[in-house]
């Protein structure tokens, strides 16, 4: 019994590594859905990733209690600064983003829940291999499961739980290395008169841009 164990061990498992906690690319761009567990959103985004500039633009298109949705956002973390962007009037909302930017990435203390190869392993280019891991939140609200690829650390899918909304499912697909149009991470020209909103009662955190302003 143990000959054959060990060599199905040599001859798969035991030449991968023990996956670790990674770190997505700085740049990425590409597409993500996201969707929850109590049916009220549902949503497609282009999304535009600069880990280092700190910026995030979403390009929405979406549903929220049945109504259908688009919303453009610019996420400034360096300047705690958010950008509405409504290009049909050439207009901008300026608000304050008051959170932390939490950079695509498996945190240290994350753990592996397992490897398995999404798709299938018969045949060349049929399956792709991932990493999954979870982990409590960072704020203590609850858990979450990221699964990202072995080879780039590139994210598939993420799970959180929320009080608001149960759990929130988020899958990225399309992503490409690098950001095409870096214009796209600075504010458009027509929003240096945006209007400044002080006001704003919540902080706006990644998750409630899926929820606000519908
Ligand atoms: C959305 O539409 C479905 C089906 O028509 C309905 O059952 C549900 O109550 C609606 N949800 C909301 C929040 O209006
Ligand atoms: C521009 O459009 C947005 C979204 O539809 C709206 O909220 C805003 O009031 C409009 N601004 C002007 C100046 O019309």
């Amino acid at each position: 019994m143990r000959l054959p164990v060990l060599l199905t061990c040599l001859l798969a498992a035991c030449l991968a590594e023990t996956p670790h906690p990674c770190e997505s690319p700085l740049f990425l761009s590409g597409a993500l859905t996201v969707s929850t567990q109590n049916e009220k959103l549902w949503t497609y985004a282009k999304y535009l990733y600069d880990a280092l500039g700190r910026r995030v633009r979403l390009l929405e298109l979406g549903t929220y209690e049945n109504k259908t949705f688009t919303y453009d956002v610019l996420l400034l973390y360096r300047e705690a600064t958010m950008y509405e962007i409504h290009h049909h009037n050439r207009t901008c909302k300026k608000m304050p983003l008051k959170v932390e930017f939490y950079p695509l990435a498996i945190p240290k203390d994350a753990t592996l829940l397992g490897q398995a190869v999404v798709g299938s392993s018969s045949g060349p280019g049929q399956g792709l291999l991932v990493n999954t891991w979870t982990g409590e939140l960072p704020d203590k609200s609850g858990k979450y499961s990221s699964v990202v690829t072995e080879f780039g650390c590139i994210p598939v899918n993420t799970n959180y739980q929320t009080k608001e909304f149960g759990w929130v499912v988020t899958s990225f697909f399309d992503n490409v290395i690098g950001i095409e149009d870096p214009n796209l991470l600075n504010p458009p020209s027509f929003c240096s008169e945006a209007e400044r909103m002080e006001d704003q009662k919540e902080p706006v955190d990644f998750f409630s841009l899926f929820q606000s302003k519908k």
